[in-house]
């Protein structure tokens, strides 16, 4: 029988664990750790622990976005753990009057799979990482570079939201969330690109380990299609080998044409992929 209860730090070692035996690409504990000790998730309060005799056999997280709803992370250790955490989150997002609730699945996650399957989902789009080995590169990039840290959170949030408008699981962040963000990003690989005094351009790229993840980059759109991001890219790549980092990865959705053909003119290949599963609510 599954009890479900709130979320404990001590957990964590646990849920890594779980996450490796369950899921790919293995995460590190810090990216475990920064998701689902977010603001986004409420520093923790947004994530429910599942637990068979005393042994964790599942963790879900979710996000309250406007109107939407999003399960993520969730792992499960087997279907009746994933039925349980499904259940809940259905529930949670039906509550708040959401109009569909989104959770993702890797290919060897066939338990949270048959039971997203079996509640009603069904995938909507992939999400693809991509990757390449870091190697040194020399990007023209003629705007002026601020640290990411030392932005206002509010020039990121806006970046964020206008950049990011209309893409597909990328809602509207919080100031708290910008600030988070800036607070995890790898300083050296990110930052703010200025047109004059108008923020032009972001980057936020996350080091784990011996990878680099860009997380974010956003052009405005009266600087689109000039080469910036691709630049931006090829900077990422090259500040990577600089610092002796293996590979540089990017998670695009495969519904962002733009995104995947900017990643791959900058030789980013496929490396892992996962389906976003959705029901719709109302
Ligand atoms: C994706 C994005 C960052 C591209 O910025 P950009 O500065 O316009 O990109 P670049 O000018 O450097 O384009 C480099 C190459 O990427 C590809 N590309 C960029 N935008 C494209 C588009 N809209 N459609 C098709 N290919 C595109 C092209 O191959 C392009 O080379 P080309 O112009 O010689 O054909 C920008 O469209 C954006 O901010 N989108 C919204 C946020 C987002 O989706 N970010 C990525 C999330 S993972």
């Amino acid at each position: 029988m599954i009890e479900l209860r709130a979320l404990s730090t001590a957990d964590l070692p646990a849920l890594l664990a779980l996450q490796h035996a369950t899921s790919t690409p293995p995460w590190s504990a810090a990216t475990l750790e920064g998701q689902l000790l977010d603001p986004a998730r409420e520093h923790g309060k947004n994530v429910v622990v599942a637990t068979r005799d005393g042994e964790i056999v599942g963790v879900a997280g979710w996000v309250d976005a406007e109107g939407e709803q999003f399960g993520a992370p969730v792992f499960a250790g087997d279907r009746e753990a994933a039925d349980a955490l499904v259940t809940t989150l259905v529930a949670h997002a039906r509550e708040r009057g959401a109009a569909r609730i989104r959770i993702s699945c890797t290919t060897p996650e066939q338990a949270k799979r048959e039971s997203l399957e079996s509640a009603g989902f069904r995938v909507v789009l992939d999400f693809i990482t991509l990757a390449i080995a870091a190697e040194p590169r020399n990007p023209r990039i003629e705007l002026a570079r601020v640290a990411i840290d030392s932005v206002d959170p509010d020039v990121v949030r806006k970046l964020h939201d206008e950049t990011f408008a209309g893409v597909d699981n990328a809602p509207p962040i919080s100031l708290e969330q910008a600030r988070h963000v800036q607070h995890r990003a790898w300083p050296e690989a990110s930052g703010v690109w200025l047109d004059g005094e108008e923020p032009a351009a972001f980057v936020v790229a996350m080091r784990d380990g011996d990878c680099v993840e860009i997380d974010e980059i956003g052009v405005r759109s009266s600087w689109r299609r000039r080469g910036l991001a691709r630049a931006l890219v090829d900077r990422v790549i090259d500040i990577a080998a600089t610092a002796r980092i293996g590979e540089v990865r990017a998670l695009i959705a495969s519904t962002n044409t733009a995104s995947l053909a900017l990643h791959e003119a900058a030789g980013l290949r496929e490396r892992y992929r996962r389906a976003v599963y959705q029901l719709e609510l109302r």
